[in-house]
């Protein structure tokens, strides 16, 4: 509330003086409720007439006006909100390190990014609504009730205060219901999420029906709960309205005595049950004000969960950029591991010499994918250091080092646009005539050429519409624009035909040249003809040299080797 409410002070302070003045009018329409009354009953002069009937209106064309002006500047400030909070969260969401992402399903984001705000909006409203305009309304009518009635006022006051009591006991229950109920919500997203990027696996495996009572249980948790808020929600009316109608009967009771057999006038008496009937909604909204606050807080409290979240990694301070050097990497006595207790590199120590190329084979599960993601700085080493030209890469700006390196992952990722638009994400700026000499380099030019709209093919999601071979061809273009001094290539080539990796491994020749250059390669006849070869195993290095060196040894190298010429 502090920061938002300093934020948008003036919008705000407008609103609130609007709902002060709906509140004075509110009042204001109950008291000439004495004076009508008065007027025509006993008084009969047609001149009077003519006066109230213009302040009534006054009353309510300055109502109406404040109205306007109130739910306005309200509504204004309220999708201010919404989008700096959206954007906030997803500021923050964009700096944590990728364990993070591993650590929360990505249905969950997404309905926080996409609902959480909103309900920090509904929150503010619900505040300065309920406690501005209900509240001063409700005071300024029971100013008028009291001051025109105030040993009536004192019956109603007995009553008020026991329905708000018992509305307050349905309260409790809400808070778990709404947390529950986010969760479904989650679960829908999730369910269609998979349905979506998995389809090709639900339809071949036949797992429709799998997925149907997975989507239908979703549905049916926050239907269930949904009823549940409904009927807690809807009990709180009929209490209230019930509570409210004995007080009114109360009051019409003594109020008739006063009339009949005290001799009072019946304008004060009708100034008087006029302010009672208009309190009944604000003094509703007000009782109810919790059961509604407590639904948004949820949705409040979840996204400022997600927005004090420390970052998993994050830029030490006083990082500086890496200064230019000739690209030697270097890992020092590195022990690492994703989950505590499963370590992954085992005191590694491995040099990638500038300018040279290194390939990293060993089977799966070995730890290369975890080397690429060490040298990135997508994760920190438990202990041990990267150095980058002698440098502490974790005492460097992120942004100066992943600008050195230039990257194609093991899974392909494609954005929404065209063929051109993703290979130019390799680096800003690049000409259309840079993207397609890096296209031709990575064997993607002919493809892309025979395609009836060429470069400006809409790849669908995720590049649905293009084969795995043209996505992985598509990314190795991508990296290959970036004309960075590193080159990590991780299984860069695994969805290629032989042909095609027969073209690529001429095309990296040239391209590894003066670049310190990684490859991670399944098909040995991929690296064959680097300067060094590192065999992993187990987190650590089960030997390491040049091919033949490497064969003639009869390691674990040699072993690889036989099991890919016998296949
Ligand atoms: N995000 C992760 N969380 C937990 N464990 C992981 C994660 N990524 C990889 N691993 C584990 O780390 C080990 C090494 O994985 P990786 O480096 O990807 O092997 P590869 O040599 O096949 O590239 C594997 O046992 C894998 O299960
Ligand atoms: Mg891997």
């Amino acid at each position: 509330m502090r920061e938002s409410f300093r934020r948008h002070a003036f919008g705000y302070a407008i609103s609130i003086a609007a709902m002060l003045v709906v509140a004075g009018m509110t009042a204001a329409s109950a008291w000439i409720m004495k004076d009508i009354t008065n007027e025509f009953a006993v008084g009969k002069d047609i001149n009077r007439v003519y006066q109230i009937a213009t302040m009534v209106a006054g009353i309510f064309i300055v109502k109406g006006l404040a109205t306007f002006l109130q739910s306005l500047y309200l509504s204004r400030v309220g999708n201010a909100i919404i989008a700096e909070r959206q954007r906030k969260i997803y500021d923050r969401i964009l700096a944590q390190g990728i364990s993070f992402y591993h650590s929360i399903p990505s249905a969950d984001l997404i309905t926080r990014v996409t609902h959480n705000a909103q309900a920090a909006r509904a929150v503010l409203d619900l505040i300065v609504t309920a406690y501005v305009r209900d509240l001063f309304t409700l005071i300024g009518l029971v100013a008028v009730m009291v001051i025109q009635q105030p040993m009536l006022s004192l019956v109603a006051f007995i009553v008020g205060p026991i329905a708000i009591y018992g509305v307050n006991l349905i309260l409790r229950r809400v808070r778990k219901i709404m947390e529950a109920e986010f969760l479904s919500l989650a679960q829908i997203v999730q369910v269609m999420q998979e349905t979506t990027i998995g389809v090709r696996i639900v339809k071949s495996f036949n797992l429709e029906s799998l997925m149907r009572s997975r989507m239908h249980r979703a549905v049916s948790d926050v239907e269930r709960r949904a009823n549940t808020i409904a009927a807690l929600e809807a009990g709180t009316s009929p209490i209230m309205e019930t509570l409210a109608g004995l007080a009114i009967a109360g009051v019409v009771l003594v109020s008739g005595f006063l009339v009949v057999q005290g001799g009072q006038t019946p304008g004060s008496i009708m100034a008087f049950i006029t302010a009672l009937l208009l309190a009944y909604e604000p003094a509703k909204r007000l009782a109810r004000m919790r059961v509604s606050l407590e639904s948004g807080l949820v949705g409040v409290r979840m996204m400022f969960e997600l927005a004090d979240r420390p970052l998993t990694l994050a830029e030490r301070p006083g990082a500086v950029p890496l200064t230019e050097g000739p690209g030697l990497i270097k890992l020092k006595d590195v022990n690492f591991s994703y989950k505590d207790g499963e370590p992954v590199l085992c005191d590694l120590d491995l040099t990638f010499p500038p300018g040279k190329m290194t390939a990293l084979v060993g089977p799966s599960g070995s730890g290369k994918s975890t080397v690429m993601n060490l040298i990135m700085r997508m994760y920190d080493p438990d202990s041990g250091e990267v150095l980058f030209d002698g440098q502490d890469i974790s005492h460097a700006t992120l942004h100066s080092l992943r600008n050195r390196i230039a990257y194609v992952s093991q899974d392909t990722f494609l954005f929404a646009g065209s063929i051109m638009h993703n290979i130019r994400l390799g680096r800003e700026g690049a000409t259309d005539e840079e993207v397609i000499a890096a296209a031709k380099a990575a064997n993607a030019h002919d493809f892309i050429s025979a395609l009836p709209r060429g470069y400006e093919t809409d790849v669908g999601e995720n590049g649905a519409f293009l084969s795995g071979g043209q996505k992985q061809r598509l990314s190795i273009a991508r990296a290959i624009l970036r004309n960075a001094d590193v080159l990590l290539l991780d299984e860069a080539t695994s969805a290629l035909d032989a042909e095609s990796e027969a073209l690529f491994r001429d095309a990296l020749e040239t391209l590894s040249e003066g670049r310190t250059t990684i490859a991670i390669a399944h098909r040995l006849s991929t690296v064959h003809q680097a300067d060094n070869i590192v065999v992993m195993d187990k987190g650590k290095v089960a030997e390491q040299g040049r091919h033949s060196d490497l064969l003639e040894h009869g390691g674990l190298y040699r072993k690889l080797y036989e099991y890919q010429l016998m296949r």
